[in-house]
């Protein structure tokens, strides 16, 4: 059988901050993807780097009174170590402040520029006089332009959701100094991904069977447009010093931007790899290889790995990857990871608190499907399916099992072959090796598993039927005894072989007291040998304490001594999350949802959360009955500047034509909604009295003197 060559990436972390449980859906379910092909027997290589360069690494070491390269070093030391407990197994796992990925960088430039692909033009852009720097669209703040919230990022505004460029920001300020920003221009480097061949190679390569899942397909449609169409703009490629990263060639004082190295360092990272190995870089990269490329993504990142990525690789010379998988966010209990909560939960405060990786692995296996969906981490339903399934179904097999071996016939299973027996009283056990094989490969893990757990209840069922703990207590039953366990051992070992991707240091302690080599998927097609002879067994599994996972979360809650405050006053560089890198896709009007973000959360609303919500005036222009509908009336408001259509659930209350000319107060904000009588454009405010006591609806009215389209605050 000839193995497939298959290369396989995972985003490389920002070096500014720790590995969080956000992070972990990427690495476990691409590690689960890696381990499962090496089970298969392909070669099958798992790269992955820090990503280290650009402002915000920067401006951190600063702040922290170290160089750059000292901060990178030592985060890239806490992330192998997170990585390690959570045992995702990197073939390599590098960084991209490597001499491979300058290297290549300069190359990918390099044939780009003799394409005739990159452009050099000025930008005028915020500069920070004090500091003596460009700024980053998210290291200026100011007021929005819209809604006037103030200290807002220099890209859109978190309080009504404006996008706009900084020069608009009201009374801007730099977030790095404090000192009022100037606007200067600098000669900037760009990637012509509006050359028409970028955009029919990316047309077509999007489109592609099976590149990219068909949510994301949709997306970069959506995004290049139609054919004649020119939607994307050049890509600045460049930032000028001072920066932390590659300087470009034959440009001095310009640097490229860290989203144009961090792809390059999954090439720095095999490269390196193939040093140590002695693999052959170009059976891998060349533009005719036929070995796979897969990466792991963010449903954040896209952009970058669909569109630009791909382009840059194609026109300079090299393969484009076989496929981009992405996934969705975490929340944590239905919402976002939040530090006030608790729940915005680090690799390692998770792995101090003493809880088992492996527990999150599965929980996580056990929710992935291969979409882009976002996955919940239900902090309840995390004990239960744990304790369930692993614990209750597939544990207890062995357990159940072992002890009659190891006391009643020395450990060692029947002398004779058992195949037949095996199949008969537990039909499909073996022969759903296949389908569980075709769910990990589509990254469908939580079919596979729940396909697994049914196995494990089947095996259960057979347990109870046969009942060991009887047969143990007739002398007479004693070979009977010997095979029912048999049975039991040779069934637990094939779950072992479906759960290894998932569970691979579980595994190697099932090896282990199974007495076996490390298992393959392969050796699902086999059982154990006749008079094969089992270690004694130790419990493989402790179950979880819903107490651990209580004291995870108060770990993970702000202390509520009140904090030093920062002797700069302005705000240290952002996370890894409110990084300029992030926020690129704000420029090219792209969806916006950051990963793990951190939200704090009240018990009371923020005036900036209440301010999300745009209340107007409205002068009731037109009401009429809606045929058909039992509480509708439909409603046209005028906002003095336009007219909405909106159905209002009042016709209880209200005679349609007692409400023409009133005016009242709706929420003009609210996303258009499609309903069976039309799209409702907004919402009109009433009353109610929940308890009963009082019956009836009682829409707003204002004092009189407002007007419409007036503004409620
Ligand atoms: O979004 C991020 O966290 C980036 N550091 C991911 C980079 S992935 C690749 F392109 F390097
Ligand atoms: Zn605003």
């Amino acid at each position: 059988m000839s193995t497939r060559k298959i290369l396989v990436t995972s985003a490389l972390p920002y070096a500014n901050g720790a590995i969080h449980l956000g992070h972990l859906v990427e690495y476990i379910q691409t590690d689960i993807w890696v381990r499962f092909q090496k089970m298969r027997d392909n070669e099958c290589w798992y790269v992955c780097a820090d990503d280290t360069h650009g402002t915000p690494i920067m401006l951190r070491a600063q702040n922290e009174g170290i160089s750059p390269e000292a901060l990178i070093r030592r985060v890239h030391a806490e992330h192998a170590r997170d990585f390690a407990g959570f045992h995702i197994a990197f073939d390599n796992y590098y960084t991209t402040h490597s001499d491979e990925t300058r290297a290549f960088s300069e190359t990918i430039y390099g044939r780009l520029k003799e394409a005739g692909l990159i452009d050099v033009r000025p930008v005028e852009q915020y500069y920070d006089p004090q500091k003596e720097m460009f700024l980053p669209d998210r290291f200026i703040k100011g007021e929005c332009p819209k809604c006037a919230a103030k200290d807002q990022y220099g890209d859109s505004c978190e309080v009504c959701g404006a996008a706009y460029a900084p020069t608009e920001l009201k009374n801007p300020y730099s977030a790095v100094s404090g000192a009022t920003p100037v606007l200067k221009a600098s000669e900037h480097y760009f990637f012509r991904l509006s050359d028409p061949r970028c955009q029919s190679f990316l047309r077509q390569w999007t489109k592609e069977d099976g590149r990219l899942q068909t949510e994301a397909a949709n997306k970069m449609q959506e995004w290049l447009g139609h054919e004649g169409e020119n939607k994307l703009s050049d890509w600045d490629i460049s930032r000028d010093a001072p920066y932390f990263g590659f300087e470009i060639p034959g440009a001095p004082g310009k640097f490229f931007y860290v989203w144009l190295d961090a792809p390059i360092g999954y090439m720095g990272s095999f490269k390196n790899l193939c040093a140590k190995k002695g693999l052959d870089f170009n059976e891998f990269w060349a533009p005719e290889s036929t070995t796979e490329l897969y990466h792991f993504i963010g449903k954040d990142i896209l952009y970058f790995h669909a569109l630009f990525w791909p382009a840059e690789l194609q026109h300079a010379g090299f393969r484009t990857p076989t496929k981009i998988f992405a996934h969705g966010f975490l929340t944590v209990d239905g919402a976002k990871m939040s530090k006030s909560r608790g729940t915005f939960i680090t690799a390692e405060s998770y792995l101090e608190q003493g809880l088992n990786p492996e527990w999150l692995r599965y929980y996580f296996a056990a929710k992935l499907n291969g979409t882009l969906e976002d996955i919940d981490l239900n902090l309840d339903d995390f004990a239960q399916r744990v304790n369930s399934d692993l614990v209750g179904k597939y544990i207890n097999i062995a357990s159940r099992a072992a002890g009659f071996i190891a006391k009643r016939f020395d450990g060692k299973l029947l002398a004779g072959h058992c195949e037949e027996r095996f199949h008969a009283e537990l039909p499909g056990i073996a022969a759903a090796a296949d389908e569980i094989a075709g769910h990990y490969e589509a990254r469908d893990y939580g079919r596979g598993l729940r396909r697994v757990m049914a196995l494990a209840d089947q095996i259960n069922q057979y347990v109870d039927k046969n009942q060991p703990w009887v047969l143990a207590k007739d002398p007479a039953q004693g070979a009977k005894l010997q095979e029912v366990c048999t049975l039991l051992i040779n069934a637990f070992r094939l779950l072992t072989i479906y759960l290894k991707p998932v569970l691979p240091k579980l595994a190697h302690r099932a090896e282990e007291f199974l007495n076996v080599a490390p298992l393959h998927w392969g050796d699902a097609g086999h059982l154990l040998p006749p008079s094969h002879l089992i270690n004694g067994y130790e419990h493989l599994m402790q179950r979880v304490d819903p107490k651990q996972i209580a004291a995870l979360v108060e770990a993970n809650k702000p202390s509520l001594e009140p904090q030093t405050p920062n002797p700069s006053a302005v705000s240290p560089a952002p996370t890894s999350q409110h990084s300029e890198q992030r926020h690129a896709q704000h420029q090219q009007n792209t969806e916006n949802k950051e990963q793990a973000q951190v939200s704090e959360w009240e018990p009371f609303i923020s005036i900036d959360d209440f301010s999300k919500v745009d209340l107007r005036i409205a002068r009731i222009a037109d009401a009429r009955h809606v045929e058909g509908a039992a509480k509708l009336i439909q409603l046209t408001l005028d906002l003095g500047t336009e007219q909405r259509n909106v159905f209002a659930g009042i016709k209880s209350a209200y005679d349609p034509a007692t409400l023409i000319g009133r005016l009242t107060v709706m929420v003009a904000n609210l996303a258009p909604r499609k309903m069976k009588f039309g799209v409702s454009e907004g919402m009109v405010l009433a009353a109610s009295d929940e308890s009963g006591e009082f019956p009836g609806l009682f829409i707003l009215s204002p004092d009189s003197g407002a007007q419409p389209g007036m503004r409620v605050k």
